[in-house]
C-alpha cells in the first residue's frame, strides 16, 4: 500500500509541476494582510494564495486512528499526508483538536492551548504541522469562540458566584417570573438558557448546555481570544475557520425571538450590533500581523449582508460559508427534494452579490451535513462514481475557494441508520428526546429523515481499505460504525484503479490550479432553467472554458446556447467522445470541461 501510494504520489507530483500558483508558502512573513499587494490584479481581483487554494477538511475523530483506541488522532493524519497531498489540495482545515470533554465532538473547548488527549500531544501537533509544511501545504484551525465548554476554567470560575472576576465572561441573567430570561431556543433543542443552582441565575447557550456562550462585550474576553489566536499563529498555522462567528455579538437587551424567526433563529442571532467592530478589532490585534486566511461559518448571514463581512477594504474576514447551496435540500431540519434550477440560481445570485473586492467559498458538504454524493449526486451503485466525479468537476470549476470534506474524494456515502442507538451526534439525540419520546414524530419518520440529513452521515470513519473497520482502527470497535460499504468503497481500492474518483479528483484539482480562469474568471450560467443540464463558462478575456454537467440519470442530447461550439476537451468523467460543434450527447451524470 505504502509503495503504491508513493508511486501515485510521485506521478501526481510530476503532473503538478509547473501548475502551482504564485503561492507564498511561508507560514508568516509579518506582512499586514491589508497592505496593498504589489501583484497585478487578475481580471480585477487581487491575487491571494487563499483564493487559489483548494481546502480539504479533516474531522480528526473519524480520519485515522494510529494507537488502536478506536478514535482518530493527529499521528493518524500525519501518516496520511501523502494521500492528502496526492489529491492536489493545498490547505488542510482541521476541525477542533483542542482539549474537550466532547459534548459536541470538540466544538466545546476546555483548554484552547492543549491538544485533546485522545488526539495526541502538542509534539504530535508540531509534527503534523511540519509534515504539512514539508509538502508545501498550509494548515488552518477551527476557531470556536462563540462559546466554550462548561468545563473551561473561565466558566468553572464564572459560575461560582455573582461577583467572581470571571462572571462577566459569560452571559448570565436572573429568571423572569421564574422562567428563562427570554424565549431563545438552542440549536440542539429546547431553551437556550440553563438555570445554574449555585447562583440561581441562567446562562445562555445557543448550542448544548455544556457550551455556554462567551460575552464578547467584555473586552477581557476579546483579548483572551486574540491571545489564543496568536498562540497558534506563532506556531505557524495559516489561518482559521471561525465557528458560528456571526453570533458573537448579541442583540442589545436580548429581546424575545419574534414569531417569524422561530423556525430559523440563526437569522435573529447573527449580525449583532458590534459584530463588525469586533471583527475589525480581531483583524487589527491578531490577524493583520500574519499572512493568513480566514473563513467564517456564516450561519444566519444573508447574501445581501455578505459583502459587509468579506469586502477586503473592511478588514474583517476573507470569505464566509454561505449555506444557501448546502442546505437547499433542507426545510429547517427536514429533507426536501431540490431542483437543479434552484441550485444554479444560488450560484448566480452569489456571483452577482459579490464584486471584485469580495471572495466566495464553494462547498456542498462538511461535518454538519450529509455526504455530497448522497445529497447532491446519486449514491446507487450504478451512478455513484459518475455522479461523484460530476460533483467534483462542478466544485472545482465554480467561482470561489473550494472546500472538500474528507471521504468525498472517495465517493463515500450516507450511512444506512436503522436505530437511534447508532447515532453519536448530540443534535440527533436531543431531537429524538424532544420529538420521538414526546410522540410528536414517529420513530420511523424521524429515522427516515436522519438517514438523509444527519450530521453523523459524514462523521463515520474514513474507509482506508477492506480490512476490519475499513482500516480506520485496529481496535475491535471504531468510535462510530464504519459504513458497511467499505468493502467496495475504500482508498486502497481507489488507488489501484486509474479510473477512480480519487484519481479523477486529483486531475481536476491539477486542472484548476494551473488555470487562472477557474479561479479568477467571470462566471456565466448558460441555461439557468434547464432541469437536467448545468452548463456554464469561466473566462478571462479570450481565455475561455466551458463546463457541461448532466445532473440526471437520463441520456441527454444538448444543444449549446449562444452559438457556442465545443473546443478541446480537457477532462471528462467518461473519457473522449465524438461530439463536435454545438450538440452534445451526454451520458447519465456525464461531466465535460472544454477550452473553447
Ligand atoms: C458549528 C459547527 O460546525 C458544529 O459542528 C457545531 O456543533 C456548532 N457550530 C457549535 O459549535
Amino acid at each position: 500500500m505504502i509503495v503504491a501510494r508513493l508511486m501515485v504520489f510521485l506521478l501526481l507530483a510530476t503532473c503538478l509541476v509547473g501548475t502551482s500558483s504564485a503561492t507564498d508558502n511561508r507560514a508568516q512573513d509579518a506582512k499586514p494582510q491589508s497592505a496593498p499587494s504589489p501583484a497585478a490584479a487578475i481580471n480585477g481581483y487581487q491575487p491571494k494564495w487563499w483564493k487559489e487554494a483548494i481546502v480539504y477538511q479533516i474531522y480528526p475523530r473519524s480520519f485515522k486512528d494510529s494507537n488502536g483506541d478506536g478514535i482518530g488522532d493527529l499521528k493518524g493524519i500525519t501518516s496520511e499526508l501523502d494521500y492528502i497531498h496526492g489529491l492536489g489540495v493545498n490547505v488542510i482545515w482541521l476541525s477542533p483538536h483542542y482539549d474537550s470533554p466532547n459534548a459536541d465532538n470538540g466544538y466545546d473547548i476546555r483548554n484552547y492551548r492543549k491538544v485533546m488527549t485522545e488526539f495526541g500531544s502538542m509534539a504530535d501537533f508540531d509534527e503534523l504541522l511540519k509534515g504539512i509544511k514539508q509538502r508545501h501545504m498550509k494548515l488552518i484551525l477551527d476557531l470556536v469562540v462563540n462559546h466554550t465548554s462548561d468545563e473551561h476554567a473561565w466558566f468553572v470560575e464564572s459560575r461560582k458566584s455573582k461577583d467572581n472576576s470571571y462572571r462577566d465572561y459569560y452571559i448570565w441573567r436572573a429568571p423572569k417570573d421564574g422562567q428563562p430570561p427570554n424565549n431563545w431556543t438552542s440549536f440542539f433543542s429546547g431553551s437556550a438558557w440553563k438555570l445554574d443552582p449555585t447562583t440561581g441565575e441562567y446562562y445562555l447557550h445557543l448550542f448544548a448546555e455544556k457550551q455556554p456562550d462567551l460575552n464578547w462585550d467584555n473586552p477581557k474576553v476579546r483579548n483572551e481570544v486574540y491571545d489564543l489566536m496568536k498562540f497558534w499563529l506563532d506556531k505557524g498555522v495559516d489561518g482559521f475557520r471561525m465557528d458560528v462567528i456571526p453570533f458573537i455579538s448579541k442583540r442589545e437587551g436580548l429581546p424575545d425571538l419574534p414569531p417569524e424567526y422561530m423556525a430559523k433563529p440563526q437569522y435573529f442571532y447573527a449580525m449583532g450590533p458590534h459584530l463588525h467592530e469586533y471583527l475589525q478589532e480581531m483583524n487589527r490585534e491578531a490577524l493583520s500581523k500574519y499572512d493568513v486566511m480566514t473563513v467564517g461559518e456564516a450561519f444566519g448571514v444573508t447574501l445581501e449582508q455578505t459583502p459587509s463581512l468579506v469586502d477586503e477594504r473592511r478588514n474583517e474576514l476573507d470569505m464566509i460559508f454561505n449555506f444557501d447551496a448546502v442546505r437547499l435540500n433542507r426545510d429547517g431540519e427536514v429533507w426536501r427534494d431540490w431542483t437543479l434550477p434552484e441550485l444554479k440560481a444560488i450560484y448566480t445570485q452569489q456571483n452577482q452579490a459579490l464584486d471584485v473586492h469580495s471572495w466566495n467559498t464553494i462547498f456542498l458538504s462538511n461535518h454538519d451535513n450529509p455526504r455530497v454524493v448522497s445529497a447532491f449526486g446519486n449514491d446507487s451503485p450504478q451512478y455513484r462514481v459518475a455522479s461523484a466525479k460530476a460533483l467534483a468537476t462542478m466544485l472545482l470549476t465554480l467561482k470561489g475557494t473550494p472546500f472538500i470534506y474528507q471521504g468525498d474524494e472517495l465517493g463515500m456515502t450516507n450511512y444506512p441508520f436503522t436505530s437511534i442507538d447508532q447515532f453519536d451526534d448530540i443534535a440527533v439525540k436531543n431531537a429524538w428526546k424532544a420529538m420521538v419520546v414526546t410522540n410528536q414524530v414517529s420513530a420511523d419518520a424521524f429515522l427516515a429523515n436522519m438517514r438523509k440529513t444527519s450530521r453523523d452521515n459524514s462523521r463515520t470513519p474514513m474507509q482506508w481499505d477492506n480490512s476490519r473497520n475499513g482500516g480506520f482502527t485496529t481496535a475491535p470497535k471504531a468510535r462510530l460504525a464504519v459504513n458497511p460499504n467499505f468493502l467496495e468503497i475504500n482508498a486502497k481500492q481507489e488507488f489501484s484503479d486509474p479510473n477512480s474518483i480519487y484519481h479523477y479528483f486529483a486531475q481536476m484539482a491539477a486542472l484548476r490550479r494551473k488555470t487562472p480562469a477557474f479561479v479568477y474568471g467571470d462566471y456565466t450560467d448558460l441555461d439557468p432553467a434547464h432541469p437536467k443540464i448545468f452548463a456554464y463558462t469561466r473566462a478571462i478575456g479570450a481565455d475561455k472554458y466551458l463546463v457541461v454537467l448532466n445532473f440526471s440519470t437520463d441520456v441527454v442530447t444538448y444543444k449549446l446556447p449562444d452559438a457556442i461550439k465545443v473546443g478541446d476537451l480537457l477532462i471528462s468523467n467518461f473519457g473522449k467522445n465524438a461530439d463536435r460543434g454545438d450538440t452534445l450527447h451526454l451520458k447519465s451524470w456525464e461531466a465535460r470541461v472544454y477550452k473553447y
